[in-house]
């Protein structure tokens, strides 16, 4: 198993099914201040599959309100417009995601529990750290181990290799990518944002999340999908090898001023919904 060429990954990310038409109506029309909320709701219940999984998620612990919410006009109103806006990005990745990895060794489910996961921690972390754009962040810690869906065939052709090196030496499951592949996910995960059309912000929080410190256009969010990334692999979610020492950047916790406290209740906040992160879609 050779190194691949960048036309190969090319083609790979080429083969990605685009978002669904009706993401990027939700993403259109949730950035748009006069957009009204009768206009959002028809165009996301046009979509029945959409809808459940919006409401599913919408009446999750996670987002909970003291009363169900029972059609999408309720929760725009509810949760408001960039808060639907990343359910609705959840809920069109999820079959992206909800897949065997073998290559990664993650069972089917695991990348998606670990994207959600990553996904709750971003934005809990953003609203304590004060970063204006919480679900943003959501969106960023959900898709930042895209790369991994591309890489996966050829992770799997080269597992032998794969397992060995990262026994052998101990360095973490990325290097291994690296040396074998001549790619690592990240990488390859800020081209699938690229092609799905996404700010250049979310491309860099992807293609970075392992090293923060080389962020340019926005530090902050980066260092955000790093450090909630690294928090839910510590709660033992989705490791898929990527787990191997994997220690907090102190670029990140810098940009943050995260203390140890603030890390210490997040993750006390988010392992109470864990249980619903991982029942969240699955039937
Ligand atoms: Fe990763
Ligand atoms: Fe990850």
């Amino acid at each position: 198993m050779g190194e691949l060429s960048l036309n190969d990954i090319v083609h790979r990310v080429e083969e990605l099914p685009a978002l669904p038409n009706v993401t990027y109506k939700v993403l259109k029309l949730t950035s748009d201040p006069k957009t009204t909320i009768p206009e959002l709701s028809d165009v996301i219940t046009k979509d029945q599959v959409l809808t459940a999984k919006v409401l599913r998620m919408a009446n999750s612990a996670y987002y909970g309100y003291a009363r169900r919410i029972y059609s999408i006009d309720e929760a725009v109103v509810v949760l408001g417009f960039s808060t639907i806006r990343s359910l609705v990005m959840a809920a069109s990745v999820f079959n992206v995601l909800d897949k065997e990895f073998q290559g990664y060794f993650l069972p089917k489910g695991d990348l998606w529990k670990h994207s959600m996961l990553t996904a709750l921690t971003a934005r809990l972390l953003a609203k304590r750290t004060g970063y204006e754009l919480p679900d943003q962040a959501f969106v960023a810690g959900l898709l930042h181990d895209i790369g991994k869906v591309v890489l996966n065939t050829y992770m799997t052709k080269a597992f032998h290799s794969v397992l060995s090196k990262v026994n052998e030496t101990r360095i973490a499951f990325m290097e291994a990518e690296r040396d074998i592949l001549g790619f690592d996910h990240a990488v390859v995960g800020a081209r699938v944002a690229e092609k799905w059309n996404l700010p250049e912000a979310l491309v860099e929080a992807i293609g970075k999340h392992h090293c923060p410190r080389e962020a340019t256009n926005n530090p902050k969010l980066t260092s955000i999908v790093h450090i909630a990334d690294a928090a839910s692999m510590s709660m033992g979610i989705g490791l898929g090898g990527d787990g191997l020492l994997y220690p907090f950047d102190g670029f990140a916790t810098d940009q943050l001023n995260l203390t140890k406290n603030i890390i210490e209740e997040v993750m006390a906040e988010i392992a109470d919904s864990l249980i619903d992160a991982e029942t969240l879609m699955e039937d």
